[in-house]
Order: structure tokens, then C-alpha cells, then sequence
């Protein structure tokens, strides 16, 4: 029974989310349905409010008003660090790794919640072979996508049922983040919702199952990926779709 309601019920919702910094509005009444085990790409231009869309689904930022709620349950006084526990993880912006410490150590960082340094590295080298061959090396020496593999490799060290990413894109070659969404495609077929944030609209959205546009803090438009790439287009995007 409780598996059935579960598996129904949406992975994140929010309703009428606003949110600020300060005086600075950033969310203006977000409404937005996330299924679970889907990935929802939510695309718009900068100071949109991707990224403090993603702060309130991660916790690190509370809703100034509005409801978010994650598998049903209502989050709003809820900490960061209960998020990660329960299951959310965010890569933020610009790769979430330590350039200083060896991917190994990287890894470990996260092994915190219960699984053994071992095992981390076990699962993650299983998923990205090529950051066994790396174990050693600074995470600040790796290539941008070997960087931003390693963010996504912690996160799943976690075992989240809800990953955030943030812009995995940015500043790498369309190989390589075909490369990454397909990975974050196979790891949203093992049952992890995903919200992806994108600027730019093109691969993101080939994986992805739905998709939003926010234009100034709030849903401009959303709905099939391909239709929302075709109207990111008409709406902040000039031809470089
Ligand atoms: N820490 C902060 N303090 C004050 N204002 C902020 C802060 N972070 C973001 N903002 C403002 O909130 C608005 C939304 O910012 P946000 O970072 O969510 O945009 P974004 O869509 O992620 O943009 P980008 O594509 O450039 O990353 C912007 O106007 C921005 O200036
Ligand atoms: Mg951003």
C-alpha cells in the first residue's frame, strides 16, 4: 500500500513558492510538479532563478512563502542537513568538488551517511570506470567533465532519491555533456528523480521527461521537453538553441 501511494505521489512539488535574499526577490509563486523518477529540466536565461530554485528544493534556502513538498510531505521547517539525510543531494553551480583532495578523498567525503569508504568507491568507479584510473590525482587537475563526473559520482555515494543539478553543462565540450546526460539518464532510470537546470537548451532536454521555462522568477511556460526547447527559442533565446 504505502509503495503504491509512494510511487504516485509527485517527488516535489511546489506551490506558490517564493523566495528571497534579503530584500531581493528571486521566486515570485513557483508552481511546479516533479513525477517521481523523472527528469525535469528547468531551462531560462540568467537571474531567472534556477539556482535558487534548486536551494529551496535542497534546503538551503526556506520558501518566504508558499509550500514545498518533497514525496508529499510538506518540508517548509526542515534543515538542510535533514534534506540530505531524507535523500535530496545538489550539485551546486560551477561542480561540487574539492580541487585539493585526490578523487578518492573526494569520495570518501560523502561516506559519512553509513557506507564505507570502500563501497563508495566500489559503486562509484562501477558507474565512471575512468575515475578509477584517476583515484589519485587532484580533483582540481581532472578535465571540466571528469570534474563534474566526480560531483555527480559523490552525490550518488549518498544514495539520493532526489538529485539537483545545477548547469553540468557549463563550459564543456557537447560531447562530453552527452556524455554526462546520459549517465544522469541511467541514473534516473534506477528509480532517482531528477531536476536538471540548463541555460542553454540542447541536451539536457534530449533525456529529459519534462520540462519547464522560468522567465523572472517564475513559470513562464512548461510541457513536453521538445516543445519547451522550441519556445525557449521565442523566449529568451535568440538562435543558439
Ligand atoms: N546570494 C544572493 N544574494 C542576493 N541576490 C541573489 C543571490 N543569489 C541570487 N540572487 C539574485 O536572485 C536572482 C536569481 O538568481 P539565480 O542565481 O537563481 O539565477 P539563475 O537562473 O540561476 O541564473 P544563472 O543562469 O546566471 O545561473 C538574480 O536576480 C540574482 O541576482
Ligand atoms: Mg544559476
Amino acid at each position: 500500500m504505502r509503495a503504491t501511494i509512494l510511487t504516485t505521489a509527485p517527488a516535489v512539488r511546489f506551490e506558490g513558492v517564493r523566495a528571497s535574499y534579503g530584500r531581493i526577490e528571486a521566486l515570485y509563486g513557483v508552481d511546479l510538479e516533479v513525477p517521481a523518477g523523472s527528469i525535469f529540466a528547468v531551462l531560462g536565461p540568467n537571474g531567472a532563478g534556477k539556482s535558487t530554485l534548486l536551494k529551496v528544493a535542497s534546503g538551503q534556502l526556506r520558501p518566504t512563502a508558499g509550500t514545498l513538498k518533497i514525496e508529499g510531505l510538506s518540508v517548509r521547517r526542515v534543515s538542510p542537513e535533514a534534506f540530505a539525510r531524507s535523500g535530496v543531494c545538489a550539485i551546486p553551480e560551477g561542480r561540487g568538488v574539492f580541487p585539493n583532495l585526490s578523487v578518492r578523498d573526494n569520495l570518501s567525503m560523502w561516506t559519512y551517511q553509513g557506507t564505507g569508504r570502500p563501497e563508495a568507491e566500489e559503486r562509484a568507479y562501477t558507474r565512471f570506470p575512468r575515475l578509477k584510473e584517476r583515484r589519485r590525482q587532484l580533483a582540481g587537475t581532472l578535465s571540466g567533465g571528469e570534474q563534474q563526473m566526480l560531483a555527480i559520482a559523490r552525490a550518488l555515494v549518498g544514495s539520493p532519491r532526489l538529485l539537483l543539478l545545477d548547469e553540468i553543462s557549463m563550459g564543456l565540450a557537447p560531447m562530453v555533456v552527452g556524455e554526462l546526460y546520459e549517465l544522469v539518464a541511467h541514473i534516473a532510470a534506477d528509480g532517482v528523480t531528477v531536476i536538471v537546470v540548463e541555460q542553454f537548451v540542447s541536451t539536457a532536454v534530449r533525456v529529459a521527461d519534462h520540462a519547464a521555462i522560468l522567465l523572472h522568477g517564475r513559470v513562464h511556460q512548461q510541457g513536453s521537453p521538445d516543445e519547451m526547447a522550441e519556445a525557449a527559442l521565442g523566449a529568451y533565446l535568440s538562435s543558439e538553441g
